[in-house]
């Protein structure tokens, strides 16, 4: 039997690299799935990609308030019900001293990486209280809780994200709804190039030395390990499982 079978999803950020992996892999187990989206282009793309009946792309940008209501609205017209909420839509950060960061990099940061949490949680929970069960997963990252120079508002943002699912997992227990988050190594995907400054050359290298020589199982990490633990959080296989930080890293944390 499929994993997902009879149960709905919503995957942010579900038009490029892990989030497009997510929404996928719980396509073909068996669940419905809304790809949202701030480019819907890549939505669309990836949903029909899936080759299923049961997926749709909608366009949202994460950081406002009715396209989140939207999204949600427009998920449940279309399947009955919410299930599962993956939040995976992010933004990076390159090296900016803390002086150079201006107000609008950090807000941005914040907003796409943390508050878009706090938004959907506030439009989808209380469908999941009525159903009286729920999982959201958070896509955090390690620079959650390993900081890196330069990173400043973006490993404030996923440490935020990460004590926002504890919090919520305590907060909606007694719903049956559970709340966990993983935290990636550094992913092969188009964000990871866009963490690192300076001209092609300084860029390889440091794609090398800052990224895979950090992992020590020797590898990026690929957008299918993150699939598989968001798979696994968000389906009864965890259903004991609320308030946990998944590191996928290949063991960059330790
Ligand atoms: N790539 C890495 O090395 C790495 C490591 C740790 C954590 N992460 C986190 O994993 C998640 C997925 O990253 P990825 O590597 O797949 O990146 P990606 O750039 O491939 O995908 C991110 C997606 O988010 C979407 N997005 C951006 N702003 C949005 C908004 N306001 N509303 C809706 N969608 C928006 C983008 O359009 C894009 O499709 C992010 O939260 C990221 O911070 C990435």
């Amino acid at each position: 039997m499929s994993l997902l079978n009879g149960k709905t999803a919503i995957v942010t950020g579900a038009g490029s690299g892990m989030g497009k992996a997510i929404a996928q892999a719980f396509a073909n187990e068996g669940a419905n799935v809304t790809f949202a989206d701030l480019n819907y282009e890549s939505a669309k793309t990836a949903a029909s990609s899936a080759g299923l009946n049961r997926v749709q792309a909608i366009k949202a940008d994460v950081t406002n308030d009715t396209d989140v209501a939207n999204l949600v609205n427009q998920t449940l017209e279309a399947y009955h019900g919410l299930d599962i909420v993956i939040n995976c839509a992010g933004v990076p950060q390159s090296f900016t001293a803390i002086e150079e960061l201006t107000l609008e990099q950090w807000d941005l940061i914040m907003n796409v990486n943390t508050k878009s949490i706090f938004l959907t949680s506030k439009y989808a929970v209380p469908i999941m209280k009525q159903q009286k069960s729920g999982s959201i997963v958070n896509i955090a990252s390690i620079a959650g809780i390993r900081a890196r120079p330069g990173l400043n508002a973006y490993c404030a943002s996923k440490g935020a994200a990460i004590m926002l699912t504890k919090a919520l997992a305590l907060e909606l227990a007694p719903f049956n709804i559970r709340v966990n988050a993983i935290n990636p190594g550094p992913a092969d995907t188009p964000m990871i190039g866009k963490f690192l400054v300076g001209n092609e050359q300084q860029k390889e290298e440091g794609m090398k030395k800052i990224f895979q020589d950090s992992v020590p199982l020797g590898r990026l990490i690929q957008p299918d390990d993150i699939a598989q633990g968001a798979l696994y959080l968000a389906s009864d296989l965890a259903k004991m499982v609320t308030g946990e930080i998944l590191n996928i890293d290949g063991g960059r944390g330790i």
